[in-house]
């Protein structure tokens, strides 16, 4: 068969000189039909839960701009995980609240902190699902910034390197499948690639948040994770929201460091990042509906502005349709229930 390449050309023509030979509503007549041509399913294999851990047991303190979400204990947060499990959601990626802070954020390294603890809990329940940590310091530091400070205020890379590397090793070593260096350091994915490997660590994956904007849309995490930096803000070490040929350079660099899988945040306002990077690397591509994404929606719903279950349908769905495989979602449980609700 030889293909005519011409075709579309006369197609377009008999449409718009004669009657209508091309009707795409045809294959929009009834919800079979929609169905069996939809492009996008969403599957909870692929949609990974952040849980957010504090000291304590038996609890569930909730957070005010983020309905539905709180902050857990060990103990609860392992609860969730396995909930989330029997839902078929994918994964968690868990943070942490730790007990105290300090200059180096000492509590993210820490083999007995708070994110280790839950970490060893979920690994002895044996859940079929992907535990994932975020690798950063921001919410361990007393100054909240995501590494060590410069004697200028900045945040020294290199030393920053190490302490990634090290809290990398100690998430590892407490059972998580994958780490999630997010602190937008140079040559961090390379730092903790080689601590990995050197402490035994060879198997532990690597899901680089390569292209991370300094978002506005961060804001209802900092309240929950209680790590908004105590000066300035991180323009210094996240990137421009205004650049995405830049990002681009950040996947690249990530893929040579040895990055497992590329994740893109924000995402809705990222999404033509998300098709780039699915369109460049063969890497699977996460993004991150951030806590903002959530919040906004989470609000228009609550007002009746909004019917929350379609938008956040929608917008997932849209976040997979740019090119993401996985998406990491404060949804992930209500999204699943959806889907199971629906079969
Ligand atoms: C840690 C980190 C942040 C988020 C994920 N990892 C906060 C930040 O960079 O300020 C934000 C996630 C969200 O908003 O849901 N650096």
């Amino acid at each position: 068969m030889t293909l005519d390449l011409e075709a579309p050309t006369r197609i377009a023509a008999v449409g718009s000189a004669g009657p209508l030979a091309i009707r795409p509503r045809r294959l929009r007549r009834t919800s079979a039909l929609r169905a069996l041509v939809r492009e996008t399913r969403l599957h909870p294999a692929m949609l990974v839960a952040p849980l957010f851990v504090r000291p304590g047991s038996g609890v569930r303190e909730p957070i005010a701009s983020m309905p539905g979400v709180a902050r857990l204990s060990p103990d609860v947060a392992a609860e969730e995980a396995a909930r989330l499990a029997e839902l078929g959601v994918g994964g968690v990626i868990l943070f942490g609240l730790p007990e105290a802070k300090d200059a180096l954020g000492t509590g993210a390294s820490a083999d007995d902190g708070i994110v280790q603890d839950t970490f060893r809990r979920i690994r002895s329940l044996e859940l079929p699902l992907v535990t994932i940590a975020d690798t950063c310091l921001c919410e361990y530091t007393d100054h909240g910034h995501c590494g060590p400070l410069a004697p200028d205020g900045s945040v020294d890379n290199d030393a920053a390197l190490t302490r990634l590397a090290e809290t990398a090793v100690s998430q590892a070593r407490a059972g998580a499948d994958v780490v999630a260096p997010s602190a937008m350091m140079d040559g961090q994915v390379a730092a903790i690639r080689a601590a990995l490997d050197a402490e035994g660590f060879s198997h532990t994956a690597i899901m680089a948040y390569a292209a991370k904007h300094a978002s506005a849309f961060y804001g209802p995490f900092r309240e929950a994770a209680d790590s908004a930096p105590a000066f300035g803000d991180r323009r210094g070490y996240q990137m421009d929201p205004a650049n995405g040929r830049e990002a681009l350079r950040e996947m690249a660099l990530d893929v040579a460091e040895g990055a497992d899988i590329l994740l893109v945040k924000p995402a809705l306002p990222s999404l033509d990042l998300v098709a780039a990077a699915r369109a460049r690397f063969d890497l699977p591509i996460a993004a991150y509906q951030v806590s903002g994404e959530f919040a906004m929606l989470a609000a228009a719903a609550e007002r009746g502005w909004l019917d929350g279950r379609r938008a956040m349908l929608e917008a997932v769905t849209a976040i997979v349709r740019a090119g993401a495989g996985i998406v990491l979602t404060y949804a992930a449980g209500d999204i699943a229930t959806w889907l199971r609700d629906e079969q």
